[in-house]
């Protein structure tokens, strides 16, 4: 792992015109397996398995997750079984993303949407519990309370790192937001993009892994309007102005997590938002595998993006 990851600076006309100096914290470049929030949210639950004694993972994904192919890669470093219940067809098992994580030992149980969509449920996780004793379940996107110790270390980082006053990401699960809050105390405004549509059941989602309330003096919120049409979905004119500022900027940001956040971090300097002289960090949460995937199902041109290679 390389830790702390490093700042750098994004230097966009937008920015420049609106004095503003924005800085990517490049999670993406801690490992380039584990890379960006997985290592951050996935590294208490592995320290937690080990420490009791457990003998693996199972976790939960749709056919292309980022969380499923960090956490199976992850594993088998630490000699953990590990087991996702994936959302979908068997077929699946030979896509990019999952076709790596069989290859690093990961089993694959399949399910219909309908049982999928009781993975949070108590009796549910209580029976799958029955029929995997002495795993861990970690919930969708790797989201719980084990995750926020991890990401705590990104304010720790910067606060070695630099003065600022916004930190901007994007919002899946919830589980970075909470743990960015948790450890912060109010001190900088951190600003979560949600990547899907009608995201604001997230806001309890969030306050539930912090164990609190929001209230006024919260210096959080979440953003819930720049999901680019829902999950995973995003325009035509969105991956061209990525493909644009990835050039210019030679940070890969990809379309599904942080691409969103920065063309949100764009609008925003557009409309005034941040004062002249703010410093602004965008926290890049990696996922760049998904760019496989992408590419795979022919969504993004091969002339645009690279895939990446992890062999
Ligand atoms: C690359 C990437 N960025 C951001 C997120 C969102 O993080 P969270 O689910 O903790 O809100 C995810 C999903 O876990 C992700 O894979």
């Amino acid at each position: 792992m390389s830790l702390p990851s490093p700042l750098s600076r994004l230097k966009l006309p937008i920015f420049d015109q609106k004095q503003l100096s924005v800085y990517v914290k490049r999670d993406d470049l801690i490992h380039p397996i584990i890379s960006g929030n997985k290592w951050r949210k996935l590294s208490g639950s592995l320290r937690y398995a080990k420490a009791h004694g457990l003998k693996g993972l199972v976790s939960f994904g749709g056919a292309y997750s980022n969380h499923i192919h960090a956490l199976a890669y992850a594993c088998q470093q630490d000699n953990l079984a590990s087991i996702g219940i994936i959302r979908g067809r068997p077929e699946y098992s030979n896509n990019f993303t999952l076709s790596m994580a069989r290859s690093w030992g990961m089993s694959l149980q399949f399910v219909s949407h309908l049982e999928y969509k009781q993975r949070a449920q108590r009796d549910y996780l209580e029976q799958l519990q029955k029929t995997y004793p002495d795993h861990l379940i970690v919930p969708e996107g790797g989201s719980h309370q084990l995750a926020l110790y991890g990401v705590a270390e990104v304010i720790t980082e910067l606060e070695q790192q630099i003065d600022y006053q916004h930190i901007l990401l994007p919002v899946g699960s919830g589980g970075t937001i909470a743990g960015l809050i948790k450890q912060d105390n109010n001190q900088h405004n951190i600003l979560g993009v949600a990547v899907l549509k009608q995201a604001s059941y997230l806001n309890q989602e969030i306050e539930n892994l912090l164990g609190r309330v929001k209230t006024s003096h919260c210096r959080w919120q979440l953003l819930t309007e720049y999901h680019g049409g829902g999950y995973a979905k995003f325009s035509e004119t969105a991956v061209q102005q990525l493909v644009a500022y990835n050039k210019q900027s030679g940070i890969t940001f990809e379309p599904i997590y942080s691409g969103k956040m920065l063309l949100a971090t764009i609008e925003l300097a557009e409309q005034n938002y941040f004062a002249a002289g703010d410093t602004i960090i965008l926290l890049h949460t990696g996922g760049l595998q998904g760019i496989g995937g992408l590419l795979e199902q022919g969504r993004i041109a091969k002339n645009d993006w690279s895939v990446p290679n992890f062999n």
